[in-house]
């Protein structure tokens, strides 16, 4: 299905609980709505059916807050996998539970992860994340590749003053691990949250002069034009980074519907409030041509960029 601007909507994000164990000074409050009522294991299962079958996608990851929060986390995961309408299942964590859970995560039928690690030293951890998980952390990414996780994304906001040092160890680190480095620019809170952007301009990292280094040293330069154009570059000591910055050609390239863990079904992460709440509309077991037109409506609410 495309939208108004001729993006086909290729893969979803699904947020499966508010909750999260930790405090990220950038937090964006993907996910996060107040005093809600989550979505049943049954109606997320049903939704992802739908999903898949009206706009044809085969691609979901899982966030939240913090998905491995999600009591049944292991349960939504088999029984999306079982639908056998989805190639690529993965899902985005802070990576505190991994070790616990990686392998019946593997088994339920995730693919893949992306885990926040923009630091590799303990006191920059807890500054950045307000967590002393580091150690938990790391042990469960090494976890998660030996049960198949892969590839593993690690993402790193860049913070000015507080990681900006850190590119060539993070660098270096994923290229022994082989794991995929994303480099992320950190972006302002969406309006419907802060009006605050003092956070933002102390701590902005502008990432383009490593893009432009990346872009001189790379063996190799790919565009990911699903993904908001994103570029990955491969290093020559065979580091993957793919960097994540948020623009008009960013927007352009965006293939992405959101759902909330309360099931509002929104367009673009920034504009929430055009959502529709689907929770409603599961209950009555509409046929599939009244969802297609559920689904065309929210998909029309995307603008060219936010
Ligand atoms: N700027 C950039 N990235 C952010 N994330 C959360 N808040 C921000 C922000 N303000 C990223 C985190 C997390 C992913 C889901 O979103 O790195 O891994």
């Amino acid at each position: 299905m495309k939208d108004n601007c001729n993006r086909e909507i290729k893969h979803i994000r699904f947020s499966v609980t508010s909750n999260c164990n930790y405090n990220c000074i950038y937090c964006d409050r993907e996910g996060f709505i107040p005093k809600t009522t989550e979505l049943s294991v049954d109606e997320i299962t049903q939704l992802c059916r739908i999903l898949a079958q009206v706009l044809k996608v085969t691609k979901i990851k899982f966030t939240g807050g913090e998905p491995l929060l999600r009591e049944e986390i292991v349960e939504i995961i088999r029984n999306v996998s079982d639908l056998q309408l989805y190639k690529d299942i993965s899902m985005t964590t802070n990576g505190v539970y991994l070790f616990e859970k990686a392998q019946d995560l593997f088994d339920a039928g995730l693919n893949r992860i992306n885990v926040s690690l923009g630091t590799l030293k303990p006191d920059i951890y807890k500054k950045i994340y307000g967590s002393d998980s580091l150690e938990i952390v790391l042990k469960g990414l090494q976890k998660a590749k030996k049960v198949g996780l892969i590839p593993i994304k690690l993402n790193y906001v860049v913070l000015k003053g507080i990681n900006d040092q850190e590119i060539n160890d993070l660098v270096n680190f994923c290229a022994e691990n082989e794991f995929i480095l994303q480099l992320i620019e950190l972006h302002k809170v969406p309006r419907s949250i802060s009006q605050d952007n003092a956070f933002y301009d102390k701590y902005y990292f502008d990432v383009m002069p490593l893009i432009e280094e990346f872009e001189r040293k790379a063996t190799n330069i790919e565009v990911r034009g699903n993904m908001q154009n994103r570029k990955v570059f491969t290093l020559p000591n065979s580091a993957k980074v793919e960097t994540i910055t948020p623009g008009h050609e960013f927007c352009m390239g965006c293939t992405k519907i959101r759902v909330g863990c309360d099931g509002n079904l929104f367009g673009c992460l920034f504009r929430s409030e055009l959502g529709t709440n689907v929770k409603e509309a599961l209950k009555n077991n509409h046929s599939l041509s009244m969802y297609e037109k559920i689904v065309k409506q929210v998909v029309d609410t995307r603008e060219p960029y936010y």
